[in-house]
């Protein structure tokens, strides 16, 4: 095993190994400073996707979690795919179990089935067409006219997209641990603590708290929509990991992280941050954990997902 850098010396190290391997390092909004300030590339669920299909390094290092690390082995499979911590799940993909999900859709014989990308590989390669929280209303919207529609797993992300397209879904009962435990009280109190500050928040929230929200959209299209509103105070109703970029890109202005109703001051998902730097490093120099899977299941879930990116 290669001695662990100190870990003011990690980031250095982690900068020649890019070099060495030929790698791309890609990490979503939701990870630590850290990581987010060494990846080549910081986004979203679907530019994440998007720079994934189209990176030509040799080697794509993922910081995110599981599902978003498949998702790029499937638009990718030629590239190998490593990620800090094979652990990092996500509560919707995990009580998605692909059995229960066959019985779900059997029971909607004829539904069009949209899945959230958070989802595992199994139950992607039963859906139609995969969306994001950036383009859902879109795959809605595209969806054909005559058919009942199924959309998994995130119920609350399904419900605010029914409000926007008019169109009835039928929903999975999934949830996000993260945003469904934003607290509307503390999130009024704040609202009256701050008269001016806009509210942004993230689809997966319950409705009563996007009730609230002055804006509602992806990780991405929240830090857009920050950069250009011509307010100077935001409250932000998502995974806290997001106000690393409001604050680098906007310094003038104030983020304030929306309270969880589990007493402590920001909301932060266990399953992104459970990649560190020194874990990004270990990946990189061990080349391992690896994501793989097999072609058979890797070919049923490229299809709705090449689907997802033709019609973004
Ligand atoms: P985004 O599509 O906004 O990146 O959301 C991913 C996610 O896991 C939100 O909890
Ligand atoms: Fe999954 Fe929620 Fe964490 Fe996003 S924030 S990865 S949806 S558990």
């Amino acid at each position: 095993m290669p001695f662990t850098p100190a870990p003011t010396e990690l980031e250095s190290a982690i900068r020649s190994l890019k070099k060495e391997l030929d790698a791309v390092i890609l990490a979503h909004y939701y990870q630590e400073s850290e990581i987010q300030d060494v990846a080549d590339f910081i986004g979203d669920s679907l530019a994440l996707a998007q720079e994934a299909a189209r990176t030509q390094a040799k080697v794509i290092v993922f910081c995110g979690v599981h599902f978003m690390a498949e998702t790029a082995k499937i638009l990718n499979p030629t590239r190998q795919v490593l990620l800090p911590d094979l652990a990092a799940g996500c509560s919707l993909a995990d009580r998605t179990p692909p059995a229960a999900f066959a019985a779900f859709k059997a029971k909607h014989p004829g539904a069009f089935v949209i899945t959230y990308v958070n989802s595992s590989a199994e139950v992607k390669a039963m859906s139609d067409v995969i969306c994001t929280s950036s383009n859902a209303v879109k795959m809605v919207e595209k969806a054909p006219k005559d058919r009942p529609i199924i959309f998994a797993p995130d119920q609350h992300l399904g419900r605010w997209v029914q409000k926007q397209t008019g169109r009835e879904l039928i929903l999975w009962p999934g949830s996000c641990i993260v945003h469904e435990i934003f607290s509307e009280k503390l999130l009024v109190q704040l609202k009256v603590q701050h008269p001016d500050a806009e509210v942004v928040a993230h689809p997966e929230c319950l409705e009563r708290v996007l009730q609230h929200a002055d804006y509602i959209g992806s990780t991405k299209g929240i830090l857009e929509h920050v950069l250009k509103s011509p307010k100077r105070e935001f409250i932000v109703v998502t995974e806290a990991g997001i106000l690393h970029q409001m604050r680098t890109r906007a310094p003038d202005k104030t983020f304030i992280p929306a309270p969880p109703d589990n007493g402590c001051s920001c909301n932060e998902c266990p399953y992104m941050k459970m990649n560190t730097m020194e874990k990004l490093w270990r990946c990189m120099a061990e080349r391992s954990p690896e994501l793989v899977m097999p072609e058979s299941l890797r070919l049923a879930a490229y299809r709705p997902l090449k689907r997802m990116l033709d019609w973004s």
